[in-house]
Formats: C-alpha cells, sequence, structure tokens
C-alpha cells in the first residue's frame, strides 16, 4: 500500500510543489494549511509521515509537532519540521519538540525525496518490530493464566470463521483475526493476584479490570496496521442494552465485528476450564449465550448464526481448553451475570 504523507503548509503554491514532487513517487498526499486542520486531520489519517512548516497561520511548527507526538496516534509516526527561513535556531527546542528531522533550508527535490524514503524505511521497520512485540505481548499476557492459553488463538479462528459464514470481507476477517488475537492485551495492565483470583471480584477490582479494554487500545493505537482492530479491543465489552463498559454503547452502536467477536470469546470462555469452574458443555454453553441475548447483552440474530455454525460443525472447530470432565449444570457465577463475562470471564 502506498505511504501517506500530511503536508502541513500555508501556501497553497509550496503544497502543489509538494503533492506533484511526491506523488510522482507513488506516495499518497494529503495536505493541511494550518496547525488546526493537522491536529484534526492526523488521528484518523494517521499518516505514515508529516512533514510541517515552521510558518503557520495559527502556530508555530514545534508547537504543531509537540502537540502532534502527544496524541499516541501519532507517537511513532516520524515528523519533519521545515523552517527555510531560519526561523528555528534553538536546537533542544527542536528536539524538544519530538520532530525525527529537521530541514534548515529547502531541500533539493533529490534531497527530499532521499531522506523522505529514509524516514519512511524506518517508520516500516519501527512497525513492524512494535506488531511483532503486541503478538508476543499478547501471547505472554495469556501464558500468565493457566487456565487461558491459546484462548485467544481459538477466538481468533472461529471469529474468521464465523466472520466467513456471516459473509464479511477480507478486510474484515483480517480484523477478526487480529481482533482475536489482541482484544485482551490491556490485560497487562491486570495484577496476576486478580486475573487468577478463584472468588468474586471485589469493586475495586473490578474498576481495574474494567479499565483493560482502554488500556489495550491505548498500547496498539500508534500502529497504523492495528487501527482496524482499536474498535474490536476498546468494545468488547459493551453490551446491547448500554450496560456495558467502557463507553455504554448501545445496540448498532457497538460495531457488528464486535459483537459477532463477543459472542465466540464468550462461548470460548464458557467451552474452557477456569479457577473458579470446570468447562461447560456446548449445549450448556449456546444457553448461556441465549440467555445473555435474551437480558439484552449479546445480539441476539448474531447468537442463533453463531449457534447454527457451531452446531453444524461442533466436530470440527475447536472450542474450549476442555481439559476437565466439563460441568454440564454449570455453577459460580451470579444471577446478574451468568457468563461470568462482566466479572470473572470478562477479564
Ligand atoms: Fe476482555
Amino acid at each position: 500500500m502506498a505511504a501517506t504523507v500530511l503536508i502541513v503548509d500555508a501556501d497553497p503554491r509550496s503544497c502543489a510543489d509538494w503533492e506533484a514532487l511526491l506523488s510522482n513517487q507513488g506516495y499518497m498526499v494529503v495536505a493541511a494549511r494550518s496547525g488546526e486542520v493537522a491536529l484534526m486531520l492526523c488521528p484518523q489519517l494517521q499518516p505514515d509521515l508529516v512533514l510541517l512548516y515552521d510558518s503557520l497561520p495559527d502556530m508555530q511548527g514545534l508547537e504543531l509537532c509537540r502537540l502532534l507526538k502527544a496524541n499516541p496516534r501519532n507517537r511513532l509516526t516520524p515528523m519533519i519540521l521545515l523552517a527555510a527561513g531560519g526561523e528555528v535556531s534553538d536546537a533542544s527546542r527542536t528536539l524538544g519538540s519530538g520532530a525525527d528531522d529537521f530541514w534548515g533550508h529547502t531541500p533539493t527535490p533529490w534531497e527530499a525525496l532521499s531522506r523522505v524514503h529514509s524516514l519512511l524505511q524506518m517508520k516500516t521497520y519501527i512497525d513492524e518490530q512494535a506488531e511483532s512485540v503486541l503478538f508476543s505481548l499478547a501471547q505472554s499476557i495469556e501464558a500468565r493464566d493457566p487456565f487461558d492459553r491459546a484462548h485467544c488463538a481459538r477466538v481468533s479462528n472461529n471469529a474468521v470463521r464465523f466472520g466467513k459464514s456471516l459473509g464479511f470481507s477480507q478486510n474484515v476477517l483480517d480484523a477478526l483475526r487480529i481482533g482475536g488475537l489482541v482484544h485482551d492485551i490491556g490485560k497487562i495492565g491486570i495484577p496476576d493476584a486478580i486475573l487468577s483470583k478463584a472468588g468474586p471480584l471485589d469493586p475495586e477490582e473490578s474498576r481495574i479490570v474494567r479499565e483493560h479494554p482502554i488500556i489495550g487500545e491505548q498500547i496498539c493505537a500508534p500502529l497504523k496496521s492495528l487501527r482496524h482492530v482499536l474498535p474490536l479491543i476498546r468494545h468488547h465489552h459493551e453490551r446491547m442494552d448500554g450496560s456495558g463498559y467502557p463507553d455504554g454503547l448501545r445496540g448498532e452502536q457497538i460495531p457488528l465485528t464486535v459483537r459477532a467477536l463477543q459472542i465466540v470469546d464468550i462461548c470460548d470462555a464458557l467451552t474452557s476450564d477456569r479457577s473458579y469452574r470446570q468447562n461447560l458443555s456446548l449445549p450448556r454453553a449456546l444457553t448461556i449465550l441465549y440467555e445473555e441475548a435474551d437480558r439484552g447483552w449479546l445480539d441476539g440474530p448474531l447468537v442463533s448464526q453463531f449457534a447454527s455454525l457451531v452446531v453444524g460443525s461442533e466436530g470440527s472447530i475447536a472450542l474450549g481448553n476442555r481439559r476437565g470432565l466439563g460441568s454440564p449444570q454449570g455453577t459460580q457465577w451470579s444471577e446478574n451475570d451468568p457468563s461470568g463475562k462482566f466479572n470473572r470471564r470478562g477479564v
């Protein structure tokens, strides 16, 4: 995919020159004429590189660079500060702004392309390394809990399978595959004592647990390649009736992919052994999914479609860790939280 470069420049002629130069090399170029527009555009666009001029109508480039870098979504984005008139002479201020490169004069086209290319190569390398670290981190979090091993891999595989049965596009299936792997990455912020606690969580422990979708989103936000996965991370504990967290989204405010992932995630948790109960049989797990749909928590039609999928392919679909003998009647969850989604399982 072509790299995207955001040009922040108040001068329309200079902007047009940059667009022509960079577009000619296959880059996608987006222009912002003011700092305010750049601040609004950058987190959504997540460009691969920002080239900003120091003299803007509404703020200095140094300040803009500092503000852009303060947003986690822009932190890994290389930024070039161009002060062709030599307005920025204080090197420490320039470095303090977070700029990755500083051009004190207008470069020749060859110089500009060479340096842009180098920074983009560095960005690609950092993204690849960061993505690999995040996947390893997600795996290491699972490894902390002996009852949770391979849960995310199964959720990932089964979410893709469910998504295919629903006719999702390849891009959405890719998001489900990655989202299944990293949706609980925010658990890194939850102490082991809470993760593996056998009894119910107290209010303070529940508060800590409920932060994990936001922590997970913050961890993954700087990576452009994970942008399409962020809603799956942030919203996988929302409920259809608005009683979930962290945003209390209702009904179709919760993206369809999230609603699908939730069902796969809960079913795998129910059919897995936990520190507080043995695994449940598939029929019992499906009954609980239907109960949660009746309570207004899960998407009822999606639960039916998921049940049709797994009942028809139980022999070929890997569900739960099933280390124990199973506990068809189920034990230890509260009447208000049958799957334990918002207390035990939801960790
Ligand atoms: Fe979670």
